[in-house]
């Protein structure tokens, strides 16, 4: 008897899988996979009653009919995710075949020149920033380690260094990782209080694909007064943010590291294509990480000569070449830096 039950419970498995894989196999959307999860892995699917009637099974099989369910379980789970991947991948290739943004194949009228995407976004938050009250401010694209590192609060042989390998020049000089390298100036330029923000264009020691270059333009930002608090900055990210986007943009901060600030975080926006629901521009989190920043850290308002007992400040470090990414439905960074006038001509409106 016990024998017949192992078998069953068994042959029971084994028909189980066949029937979740020509389930899978007609799988066409999220929703149906969605469906099978419940009706497979669910808390009352095929799985979980297979573990109730695992109390049948003769003590001495026990183990062995569990091993077999747990077997099936991971089997389900496996292709349940490369599923989800698959249905992801289509999704996003159907979403650049639709979007069609630009055309790569449109002829050039050599006579028409037009601004490249990062100046348009770049002007545009310019602009958004200046009607709040900040100055625009321009910084050398060659810097020294000091206003790169040491004046942020990041020390020689710091580990923050790693992320941030850059081309060095023979008298020890570099090409700029981020614009935060020019903080320092800002600060010394004007004293406290101070509002500016800074555009420029960064270097690293990157290899390149569809999400990374080693040329990248960002914009940063500080803001530094007496009770200057985490209230501001949020104000003035969301501000911008809905400009820009044209719409009213939710923002969340997320605790994030950066030696030059403290608190220091991640400001992430709800997706703006699926409004939060999740799809595959956001990764199905429903958020889209943009833009770190934080509170000045005493030790670089001190640096900059001012009085972190007397200011407080926020600053921000805006990805504009993500922005524009965002903005403008370019899928692939390398375009930006490519000369590819089909493509970059194509951005005279904003
Ligand atoms: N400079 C940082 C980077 O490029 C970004 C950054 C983080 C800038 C936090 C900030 C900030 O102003 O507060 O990785």
């Amino acid at each position: 008897m016990a024998g017949e039950t192992d078998c069953s419970m068994l042959e029971t498995t084994q028909k189980i899988r066949e029937k979740f894989s020509s389930l899978l196999s007609e799988v066409k959307s999220s929703a149906d996979l969605d469906a099978l999860r419940i009706e497979f892995l669910g808390k009352k699917g095929q799985i979980a009653a297979l573990m109730t009637n695992l109390k049948d099974v003769a003590a001495d099989r026990k183990k062995e009919a569990g091993r077999i369910i747990n077997e099936a379980k991971q089997f389900i789970e496996e292709k349940l995710r490369e599923k989800n991947d698959e249905l992801i991948a289509l999704e996003e290739k159907r979403q650049i075949d639709a979007a069609e943004v630009y055309d790569d194949t449109l002829p050039v009228d050599p006579g028409l020149g037009s601004y490249h995407p990062i100046t348009l976004i770049q002007r545009e938050v310019e602009e958004i920033f200046s009607s709040m009250g900040f100055y625009v401010e321009d910084y050398s694209e060659i810097v020294d380690d000091y206003h790169c590192f040491e004046a942020l609060n990041i020390p020689k042989h710091h580990p923050a260094r790693d992320m941030q390998d850059t081309y060095y020049l023979d008298n020890g000089q570099l090409l700029k990782t981020h614009t935060s390298a020019a903080q320092n100036y800002i600060m010394r330029k004007y004293g406290a209080p101070v509002r500016a923000v800074f555009p420029g264009r960064c270097f690293r020691n990157e290899s390149t694909d569809a999400c990374h270059e080693n040329t990248f333009f960002q914009l940063e930002g500080i803001m530094i007064d007496r009770d200057i608090s985490i209230s501001n900055l949020i104000y003035f990210m969301k501000t911008m943010l809905s400009e820009v986007f044209k719409q009213d943009i939710t923002v969340r901060l997320r605790p994030g590291f950066f030696p030059f600030v403290e608190p220091g975080f991640e400001l992430d926006i709800k997706c703006t294509i699926c409004g939060g629901v999740g799809c595959p521009s956001c990764k199905n989190s429903g958020w889209l990480e943009l833009c770190p920043c934080g509170m000045i850290h005493p030790n670089v308002l001190r640096a900059g000569g001012i009085d972190p007992e007397e200011y407080t400040g926020f600053a921000f470090g805006l990805g504009l070449t993500r922005l524009a990414m965002m903005k403008y439905g370019i899928k692939d960074i390398r375009v930006l830096n490519s000369g590819n006038l089909r493509a970059l001509s194509q951005f005279i409106d904003g």
